[in-house]
């Protein structure tokens, strides 16, 4: 089991998360964050931390979001995607992005 960031991670990045994460689990694209899940170990403590309520446990993914447990594992271990422990500056106009569907086309990677 592990947990998982979802869409509305994208363009918003806000990084709360990752300063609570026990065993720096996060891992850091152009746009958005990823669990590595074989670092995470289901504290859950990063769920309320997150401004746009991106981070799921497994088992409860959305429906329509349950591609993103096969995409944080592959961004997880994809190269450039390397650990975040600090948080740092959200993306730019990230309360803007925060909530909008449709942003999976615009991960970068
Ligand atoms: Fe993303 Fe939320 Fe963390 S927007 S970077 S999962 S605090």
């Amino acid at each position: 089991m592990t947990h998982v960031v979802t869409e509305n991670c994208i363009k918003c990045k806000y990084t709360d998360c990752v300063d609570v994460c026990p065993v720096d689990c996060f891992r850091e694209g152009p746009n958005m964050l990823v669990i590595d899940p074989d670092e995470c170990i289901d504290c859950a403590v990063c769920i309320p931390e997150c401004p746009a309520d991106a981070i799921f446990a497994e088992e409860d993914v959305p429906a329509d979001q349950l591609p993103f447990i096969k995409l944080n594992a592959d961004l997880a271990f994809a190269k450039g995607w390397t650990s975040i422990t600090k948080r740092k500056a959200s993306m730019p106009d990230a309360d803007e992005w925060n909530g909008k569907d449709g942003k999976l086309g615009m991960l970068e990677r």
